[in-house]
């Protein structure tokens, strides 16, 4: 088994609520898994402290053998985990700057960047959006973007929050259909939700968060 991260104990509260309290989390290399709990549960909550955007209190965290030292990953550890919201903030720019965020936020722009963008752009199927103002999109179409956007990273981890909420009909299962070949296509990812398609998917591992614990379901 090829652990890719390993957490010890993470507690978080707000103010006088212990909204978490895990005595630990492990993720293997290559696998995907589904975390479930009620509305307010802390699913949001563990997933934004996974990718470092939320501080908690944390005994032990290893990332592909790397330890958080200092209460906080460092970046390079942390460019490798992608947290996609479930409403996705695109910017008022081309499509194809969308998809490119992050790696021209890393300072990666080259023939090749383009390249890995037009790619992701066919990958999520939304080639005939370039046109659309990022705005007008509707929901499924702007969690694809976000999906496209978080894959040409190509990150070692990927945080999904409620990727089908609110959707329905065909938006949904499209998204769907992108999940499946990332999990297909060995990807790790840590995915929250309700959606019972997605959590019986192929190959699918499961928790439950409940009363602040996660445990296996
Ligand atoms: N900054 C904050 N201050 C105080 N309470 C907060 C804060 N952020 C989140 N909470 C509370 O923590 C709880 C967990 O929220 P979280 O969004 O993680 O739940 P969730 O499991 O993702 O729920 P949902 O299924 O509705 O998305 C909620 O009750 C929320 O009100
Ligand atoms: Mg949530």
């Amino acid at each position: 088994m090829k652990s890719l991260l390993k957490l010890e104990r993470l507690r978080k509260s707000y103010g006088e609520r212990r909204l978490l309290d895990l005595d630990g989390l492990e993720i293997e290399a290559g696998h995907a898994y589904a975390v479930t709990g009620d509305n307010g549960a802390g699913k949001s909550t563990l997933l934004r402290i996974l990718a470092g955007l939320e501080p908690g209190d944390i005994a032990g965290f290893e990332f592909r053998g790397v330890a958080l030292t200092h209460g906080r990953l460092p970046d390079n550890v942390r460019h490798d985990i992608v947290y996609v919201h479930q409403h996705p903030y695109l910017f008022h720019t081309a499509l194809e700057h969308n998809i490119g965020y992050g790696l021209a936020a890393r300072g990666i722009e080259s023939a090749e960047s383009r390249r890995m963008v037009e790619e992701a752009i066919a990958w999520a199927g939304v080639d005939h959006l370039r046109g659309v103002p990022p705005a007008k999109l509707s929901g499924g179409e702007k969690q694809r973007v976000a999906l496209a956007r978080a894959k040409v990273l190509k990150p070692h981890l990927f945080l999904l929050d409620e990727p089908t909420a609110n959707l329905d009909g065909e938006a949904r299962g499209q998204v769907i259909a992108l999940i499946r070949q990332l999990v297909h296509d060995n990807g790790s990812l840590l995915i929250a939700c309700h959606d019972r398609e997605l959590v019986e998917l192929p190959g699918m591992r499961r928790f439950h968060l409940e009363n602040g614990k996660l445990v296996e379901a």
